[in-house]
Protein backbone atom coordinates (compact mmCIF):
# COMPACT_ATOMS: atom_id res chain seq x y z
CA UNK A 1 0.00 0.00 0.00
CA UNK A 2 1.24 3.60 -0.90
CA UNK A 3 2.15 6.03 2.00
CA UNK A 4 -1.05 8.06 0.72
CA UNK A 5 -3.56 5.38 0.97
CA UNK A 6 -1.90 3.54 4.22
CA UNK A 7 -1.28 6.49 6.03
CA UNK A 8 -3.91 9.72 4.93
CA UNK A 9 -6.68 8.22 3.16
CA UNK A 10 -9.94 8.46 5.30
CA UNK A 11 -10.30 4.84 6.51
CA UNK A 12 -13.98 4.88 6.32
CA UNK A 13 -13.96 7.38 3.07
CA UNK A 14 -14.60 5.93 -0.49
CA UNK A 15 -12.24 5.51 -2.30
CA UNK A 16 -12.00 8.84 -4.69
CA UNK A 17 -12.40 7.20 -8.34
CA UNK A 18 -8.80 9.50 -9.32
CA UNK A 19 -6.54 9.82 -6.49
CA UNK A 20 -4.25 13.22 -6.28
CA UNK A 21 -1.52 11.06 -7.27
CA UNK A 22 -3.41 9.37 -9.83
CA UNK A 23 -4.44 12.89 -11.33
CA UNK A 24 -0.82 14.09 -11.95
CA UNK A 25 0.92 14.02 -15.09
CA UNK A 26 4.34 12.88 -13.45
CA UNK A 27 4.87 12.62 -9.46
CA UNK A 28 4.72 15.95 -7.79
CA UNK A 29 8.21 17.49 -6.33
CA UNK A 30 8.94 20.90 -5.00
CA UNK A 31 9.26 23.20 -7.74
CA UNK A 32 12.07 25.91 -5.59
CA UNK A 33 14.99 25.12 -4.34
CA UNK A 34 13.95 26.12 -0.45
CA UNK A 35 16.71 26.65 2.52
CA UNK A 36 15.74 23.71 4.69
CA UNK A 37 14.10 21.33 2.17
CA UNK A 38 12.94 18.27 3.85
CA UNK A 39 13.98 15.95 0.52
CA UNK A 40 16.85 14.02 2.25
CA UNK A 41 15.20 13.85 5.80
CA UNK A 42 12.16 12.13 4.03
CA UNK A 43 12.88 8.52 4.43
CA UNK A 44 12.91 9.61 8.62
CA UNK A 45 10.02 11.43 8.37
CA UNK A 46 7.53 8.87 6.39
CA UNK A 47 9.30 6.33 8.45
CA UNK A 48 7.61 8.27 11.54
CA UNK A 49 4.01 9.30 10.35
CA UNK A 50 0.55 8.70 12.24
CA UNK A 51 -0.66 5.05 10.99
CA UNK A 52 -3.80 7.46 9.85
CA UNK A 53 -5.06 10.90 10.03
CA UNK A 54 -7.67 13.19 8.91
CA UNK A 55 -6.95 16.44 7.39
CA UNK A 56 -3.15 17.59 6.93
CA UNK A 57 -1.28 20.94 7.96
CA UNK A 58 1.92 22.29 7.23
CA UNK A 59 2.57 25.63 8.42
CA UNK A 60 5.90 25.81 7.63
CA UNK A 61 5.20 25.49 4.05
CA UNK A 62 8.25 26.83 1.96
CA UNK A 63 9.43 24.27 -0.57
CA UNK A 64 6.98 21.29 0.68
CA UNK A 65 8.77 18.57 -0.06
CA UNK A 66 6.91 16.37 2.55
CA UNK A 67 3.45 17.68 0.87
CA UNK A 68 4.58 17.25 -2.19
CA UNK A 69 5.42 13.60 -0.90
CA UNK A 70 2.91 12.56 0.41
CA UNK A 71 -0.12 14.20 -1.50
CA UNK A 72 -3.10 13.71 1.10
CA UNK A 73 -6.58 14.29 0.42
CA UNK A 74 -7.16 17.39 2.49
CA UNK A 75 -4.67 19.65 2.79
CA UNK A 76 -3.49 23.32 4.46
CA UNK A 77 -0.59 24.91 3.77
CA UNK A 78 0.67 28.28 5.55
CA UNK A 79 3.90 30.12 5.53
CA UNK A 80 4.60 33.82 6.55
CA UNK A 81 6.31 34.47 3.08
CA UNK A 82 3.02 36.35 1.33
CA UNK A 83 5.54 36.45 -1.58
CA UNK A 84 6.14 31.99 -1.80
CA UNK A 85 1.82 31.27 -1.07
CA UNK A 86 0.83 33.90 -3.96
CA UNK A 87 3.52 31.70 -6.11
CA UNK A 88 1.81 28.51 -4.89
CA UNK A 89 -1.62 30.01 -5.75
CA UNK A 90 -0.73 31.05 -9.07
CA UNK A 91 0.76 27.56 -9.88
CA UNK A 92 -2.23 25.93 -8.59
CA UNK A 93 -4.78 28.34 -10.26
CA UNK A 94 -2.96 29.97 -13.63
CA UNK A 95 -0.20 27.23 -14.13
CA UNK A 96 0.06 27.34 -18.15
CA UNK A 97 0.18 31.36 -18.28
CA UNK A 98 2.95 30.84 -15.70
CA UNK A 99 4.93 28.77 -17.96
CA UNK A 100 4.21 31.12 -20.64
CA UNK A 101 5.78 33.78 -18.64
CA UNK A 102 8.37 31.80 -17.86
CA UNK A 103 9.33 30.54 -20.89
CA UNK A 104 10.23 34.26 -21.58
CA UNK A 105 13.25 34.41 -18.84
CA UNK A 106 17.27 35.04 -19.69
CA UNK A 107 20.37 34.04 -17.75
CA UNK A 108 22.24 36.78 -18.19
CA UNK A 109 23.83 39.18 -15.70
CA UNK A 110 21.91 42.18 -16.57
CA UNK A 111 18.66 40.53 -17.04
CA UNK A 112 18.78 38.77 -13.27
CA UNK A 113 19.82 42.34 -11.53
CA UNK A 114 17.08 44.51 -13.41
CA UNK A 115 14.65 41.36 -12.66
CA UNK A 116 15.94 41.49 -8.96
CA UNK A 117 15.56 45.51 -8.90
CA UNK A 118 11.89 45.64 -10.60
CA UNK A 119 9.41 46.19 -7.24
CA UNK A 120 7.27 42.69 -7.38
CA UNK A 121 3.94 44.99 -6.07
CA UNK A 122 4.32 46.66 -9.89
CA UNK A 123 3.54 43.40 -11.34
CA UNK A 124 0.03 41.17 -11.61
CA UNK A 125 0.38 37.77 -10.13
CA UNK A 126 1.54 35.53 -12.78
CA UNK A 127 4.51 37.85 -13.43
CA UNK A 128 5.58 37.97 -9.72
CA UNK A 129 5.47 34.23 -9.58
CA UNK A 130 7.19 33.96 -12.39
CA UNK A 131 9.48 36.57 -11.35
CA UNK A 132 10.25 34.79 -8.17
CA UNK A 133 10.78 31.17 -9.90
CA UNK A 134 12.90 33.04 -12.31
CA UNK A 135 15.24 34.36 -9.13
CA UNK A 136 14.75 31.16 -7.56
CA UNK A 137 16.69 29.06 -10.72
CA UNK A 138 19.30 31.97 -10.99
CA UNK A 139 20.45 33.05 -7.70
CA UNK A 140 23.25 32.11 -5.52
CA UNK A 141 21.99 28.41 -4.14
CA UNK A 142 18.68 28.80 -4.85
CA UNK A 143 18.54 31.12 -1.28
CA UNK A 144 15.37 33.83 -0.23
CA UNK A 145 16.50 36.53 1.60
CA UNK A 146 15.40 40.50 1.79
CA UNK A 147 16.51 43.43 2.92
CA UNK A 148 14.83 45.31 5.98
CA UNK A 149 13.16 47.20 3.10
CA UNK A 150 11.78 43.68 1.46
CA UNK A 151 14.04 43.97 -1.24
CA UNK A 152 15.35 40.10 -2.76
CA UNK A 153 19.10 40.81 -2.78
CA UNK A 154 20.49 37.57 -3.21
CA UNK A 155 23.41 38.02 -5.90
CA UNK A 156 23.33 35.91 -9.05
CA UNK A 157 24.48 32.38 -8.79
CA UNK A 158 27.17 30.37 -11.22
CA UNK A 159 25.38 27.90 -13.53
CA UNK A 160 25.88 26.35 -16.33
CA UNK A 161 22.95 26.61 -18.50
CA UNK A 162 19.97 26.60 -15.16
CA UNK A 163 16.65 25.47 -16.17
CA UNK A 164 14.43 28.20 -15.61
CA UNK A 165 10.90 26.72 -16.71
CA UNK A 166 10.34 23.10 -15.42
CA UNK A 167 6.78 22.55 -17.46
CA UNK A 168 6.06 18.97 -16.79
CA UNK A 169 7.27 19.45 -12.30
CA UNK A 170 5.42 23.15 -12.72
CA UNK A 171 1.93 21.24 -14.54
CA UNK A 172 2.60 18.02 -11.66
CA UNK A 173 2.27 20.47 -8.98
CA UNK A 174 -0.46 22.54 -9.74
CA UNK A 175 -2.48 19.09 -9.93
CA UNK A 176 -1.09 18.61 -6.46
CA UNK A 177 -2.13 22.00 -5.04
CA UNK A 178 -5.62 21.54 -6.69
CA UNK A 179 -8.56 22.00 -4.39
CA UNK A 180 -5.88 22.83 -1.40
CA UNK A 181 -5.92 25.50 1.44
CA UNK A 182 -3.20 28.39 0.83
CA UNK A 183 -2.78 30.76 3.69
CA UNK A 184 0.06 33.26 4.26
CA UNK A 185 0.21 33.68 8.01
CA UNK A 186 2.15 33.17 11.06
CA UNK A 187 2.58 29.71 12.00
CA UNK A 188 -0.61 29.68 14.73
CA UNK A 189 -3.41 29.74 13.21
CA UNK A 190 -3.58 26.12 13.41
CA UNK A 191 -4.00 26.49 17.12
CA UNK A 192 -7.49 27.75 15.92
CA UNK A 193 -8.55 24.85 13.86
CA UNK A 194 -6.66 21.70 13.84
CA UNK A 195 -8.71 18.62 15.59
CA UNK A 196 -8.25 15.86 17.14
CA UNK A 197 -7.07 13.11 14.39
CA UNK A 198 -5.46 15.89 11.90
CA UNK A 199 -1.85 15.64 11.25
CA UNK A 200 0.09 18.65 11.73
CA UNK A 201 3.87 18.67 10.42
CA UNK A 202 5.73 21.88 11.63
CA UNK A 203 8.99 22.20 9.92
CA UNK A 204 10.44 25.70 11.71
CA UNK A 205 13.44 27.64 10.74
CA UNK A 206 16.00 25.82 12.72
CA UNK A 207 17.41 26.68 15.99
CA UNK A 208 21.07 28.04 15.05
CA UNK A 209 23.35 25.33 16.01
CA UNK A 210 26.73 27.58 16.12
CA UNK A 211 26.90 31.12 15.17
CA UNK A 212 27.76 30.34 11.63
CA UNK A 213 24.73 28.12 10.80
CA UNK A 214 22.32 30.49 11.78
CA UNK A 215 20.39 31.07 8.75
CA UNK A 216 16.80 31.68 10.51
CA UNK A 217 15.73 34.23 7.95
CA UNK A 218 13.42 33.33 5.09
CA UNK A 219 11.33 36.93 5.21
CA UNK A 220 11.49 39.77 6.80
CA UNK A 221 12.12 38.98 10.62
CA UNK A 222 14.12 36.08 11.87
CA UNK A 223 13.03 32.77 13.83
CA UNK A 224 14.46 33.73 17.38
CA UNK A 225 14.36 31.84 20.58
CA UNK A 226 11.09 33.03 21.75
CA UNK A 227 9.19 31.67 18.64
CA UNK A 228 10.83 28.45 19.37
CA UNK A 229 9.45 28.94 22.63
CA UNK A 230 5.97 30.38 21.28
CA UNK A 231 6.28 26.99 18.67
CA UNK A 232 6.93 24.72 21.58
CA UNK A 233 3.73 25.95 23.32
CA UNK A 234 1.19 25.57 20.01
CA UNK A 235 2.99 21.91 19.73
CA UNK A 236 2.07 20.99 23.26
CA UNK A 237 -1.82 22.73 23.02
CA UNK A 238 -2.13 20.97 19.94
CA UNK A 239 -1.20 17.48 21.51
CA UNK A 240 -3.32 17.62 24.23
CA UNK A 241 -6.24 18.19 21.95
CA UNK A 242 -5.33 14.70 20.42
CA UNK A 243 -4.38 16.72 17.01
CA UNK A 244 -1.19 14.18 15.81
CA UNK A 245 1.96 16.54 15.76
CA UNK A 246 5.51 16.18 14.11
CA UNK A 247 8.27 18.51 14.56
CA UNK A 248 11.60 18.82 12.83
CA UNK A 249 14.43 20.84 13.82
CA UNK A 250 18.49 20.98 15.07
CA UNK A 251 19.09 18.76 17.92
CA UNK A 252 20.25 21.83 20.68
CA UNK A 253 19.73 21.73 24.21
CA UNK A 254 17.26 24.41 23.57
CA UNK A 255 14.93 22.39 21.33
CA UNK A 256 15.59 19.03 23.53
CA UNK A 257 14.07 21.33 26.67
CA UNK A 258 11.51 22.65 24.74
CA UNK A 259 10.19 19.16 23.82
CA UNK A 260 11.48 16.91 26.74
CA UNK A 261 7.76 16.03 27.50
CA UNK A 262 7.52 14.53 24.07
CA UNK A 263 9.25 11.48 21.89
CA UNK A 264 12.36 13.04 20.61
CA UNK A 265 14.04 11.14 17.92
CA UNK A 266 18.07 11.90 17.06
CA UNK A 267 18.50 11.55 13.01
CA UNK A 268 21.22 12.68 10.42
CA UNK A 269 20.82 14.68 7.80
CA UNK A 270 22.94 16.81 4.97
CA UNK A 271 22.61 20.32 5.21
CA UNK A 272 23.67 22.62 2.71
CA UNK A 273 23.18 25.98 4.15
CA UNK A 274 26.67 28.41 4.72
CA UNK A 275 27.48 31.47 3.84
CA UNK A 276 30.27 30.40 1.67
CA UNK A 277 27.79 27.95 0.10
CA UNK A 278 30.36 24.76 0.99
CA UNK A 279 28.85 23.84 3.95
CA UNK A 280 27.06 20.28 3.28
CA UNK A 281 27.57 18.16 5.92
CA UNK A 282 25.52 15.83 8.10
CA UNK A 283 24.55 17.43 10.89
CA UNK A 284 22.03 16.18 13.64
CA UNK A 285 18.11 16.96 13.77
CA UNK A 286 15.61 15.76 16.24
CA UNK A 287 12.36 14.73 15.16
CA UNK A 288 9.85 15.11 17.98
CA UNK A 289 6.28 13.39 17.70
CA UNK A 290 3.62 13.71 19.92
CA UNK A 291 2.02 10.08 19.31
CA UNK A 292 3.25 6.18 18.82
CA UNK A 293 4.32 6.39 15.13
C1 LIG B 1 12.73 25.13 7.19
S1 LIG B 1 11.73 26.08 6.10
C2 LIG B 1 10.52 24.90 5.64
C3 LIG B 1 11.06 23.95 4.61
C4 LIG B 1 10.04 23.00 4.02
N1 LIG B 1 9.59 22.02 4.97
C5 LIG B 1 10.60 22.32 2.79
O1 LIG B 1 10.60 21.09 2.68
O2 LIG B 1 11.04 23.05 1.90
C6 LIG B 1 10.90 27.15 7.19
C7 LIG B 1 9.80 28.01 6.57
O3 LIG B 1 9.15 28.70 7.64
C8 LIG B 1 8.69 29.96 7.18
N2 LIG B 1 8.48 30.82 8.37
C9 LIG B 1 9.37 31.56 9.08
N3 LIG B 1 8.78 32.14 10.14
C10 LIG B 1 7.47 31.75 10.11
C11 LIG B 1 6.35 32.00 10.95
N4 LIG B 1 6.44 32.77 12.03
N5 LIG B 1 5.16 31.42 10.62
C12 LIG B 1 5.04 30.65 9.52
N6 LIG B 1 6.08 30.38 8.67
C13 LIG B 1 7.28 30.91 8.97
C14 LIG B 1 9.80 30.43 6.25
O4 LIG B 1 9.29 31.38 5.32
C15 LIG B 1 10.25 29.09 5.60
O5 LIG B 1 9.60 28.90 4.36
Amino acid sequence: MSIVSMASRRPDAAAPALSRRDACVEPPQPILKWAGGKRSLLPDLCARLPARFERYYEPFFGGGALFFHLLPDVARLSDVNSELIDLYRVTRDSVEELIEDLRTHRYERGYYYAMRATDPRTLGPVQRASRTIYLNRTCFNGLYRVNRRGQFNVPMGRYQDPVICQADRLRAASQALAGVDLRDADFTWVLDEARAGDFVYFDPPYQPVSRTANFTSYARGDFGEKDQAHLAEVFSALASRGVHCMLSNSDTPLVRDLYGEFRCERVFAPRAISRRGDGRQSVAEVIVLSYDP
